[in-house]
């Protein structure tokens, strides 16, 4: 009985030390995932001007769930205008000459989409339409990245 006693505490002593041991002196490896995105290059100005895009589209989301939220459709308009149809004419020439032309489409989607929101709230605002509409945007985010990344040119 006492003979037992000691074993099963030597055996917790190990297996403590061992585990203290792993969590103290042993890290996580970084393992390289692979990644299959095909990679668009652009000049730096014009990969700043495409990231600073994509976050506003972000906000744009994120105010758009605020007026959902707020039940504030005038908020909702206001967001989704800015990256509405109009925004497609601020698109830089080089840009269109740059992007393959799935991720052109896929672009012009992601405005007309922004655009079917505004005007949604804008002339009936039905909170069931506009998180119909938020799912097909995102989705199309989600698409997109899905299938490319960016980087500079040298
Ligand atoms: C036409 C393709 C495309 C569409 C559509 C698209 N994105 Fe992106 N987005 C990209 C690419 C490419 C990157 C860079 C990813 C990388 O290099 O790893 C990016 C990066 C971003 C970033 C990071 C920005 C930064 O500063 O690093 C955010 C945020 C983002 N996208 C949000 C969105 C949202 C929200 C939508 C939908 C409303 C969206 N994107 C739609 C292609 C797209």
């Amino acid at each position: 009985m006492k003979r037992g006693l000691i074993i099963s505490n030597v055996v917790f002593v190990i297996t403590t030390l061992i585990l203290g041991y792993i969590l103290v002196f042993t890290g996580t490896e970084m393992v390289e995932t692979k990644d299959s995105r095909t990679t668009v290059k652009y000049a730096p100005d014009l990969r700043d001007f495409v990231m600073s895009e994509m976050r506003d589209y972000l906000e744009v989301i994120n105010e758009v769930h605020q007026g959902m939220a707020d039940n504030n459709p005038q908020m909702i308009v206001d967001a989704a205008t800015r990256q509405g149809s109009a925004s497609i004419a601020e698109t830089p020439a080089r840009l269109l000459k740059l992007s393959p032309l799935a991720c052109k489409q896929m672009g012009f989607a992601g405005h007309d989409l922004f655009q079917a929101i505004a005007d949604s709230a804008k002339v009936n605002y039905n909170p069931a339409t506009t998180a119909k509409q938020l799912a097909a945007l995102t989705n199309n985010c989600v698409t997109c990245h899905r299938v490319y990344k960016v980087d500079y040119t040298n």
